[in-house]
């Protein structure tokens, strides 16, 4: 289990990852910070685009990261977001699409998901709670 060091290593570096946001159209803004199963950190954050579509959630994005760099064995998340220019004043819990991405490289009953929330607090789930029943690559064969 990750003890309460590793947890606020990982919320720090989710929280500088998320200074690093591109978020001018949500003014909402997000960070992620992956932990590897060889101990790497791995941060991500959001970007968003005048389109719309095109933007990426900051959990996706360290996960792609990762996996372009040929890592696929991860840990945990720590995700932390609020509107730009705020400290974490709310628990930003990973959207769907980013539970799902999560759910592809992972066992849902082992990935720890950290929420940043606000006054250092934080909350722990495995992706299984996050996902339960969840579909994913042994479904395919
Ligand atoms: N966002 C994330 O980065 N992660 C989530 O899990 C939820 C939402 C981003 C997407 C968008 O740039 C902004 O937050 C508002 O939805």
């Amino acid at each position: 289990m990750i003890d309460d060091i590793l947890i606020r290593e990982l919320i720090t570096a989710a929280d500088e990852a998320r200074s690093r946001s591109y978020a001018p159209y949500s003014n909402y803004a997000v960070g992620a910070a992956l932990l590897t199963g060889d101990g790497r950190i791995i941060t991500g954050c959001n970007m968003e685009n005048a389109a719309f579509g095109p933007g990426i959630c900051a959990e996706r994005c360290a996960v792609y990261k990762a996996v372009s760099e040929g890592c696929r064995d991860f840990t945990a998340i720590a995700v932390a977001g609020s509107p730009v220019g705020e400290p974490i004043s709310q628990f930003a819990s990973p959207c769907g699409v980013c539970r799902q991405v999560m759910r592809e490289f992972t066992d849902p009953a082992d990935f720890i998901v950290i929420v940043a929330g606000p006054d250092g607090r934080y909350k722990v789930n495995t992706l299984e709670e996050l996902l339960p029943d969840s579909f994913g690559p042994d479904n395919l064969g």
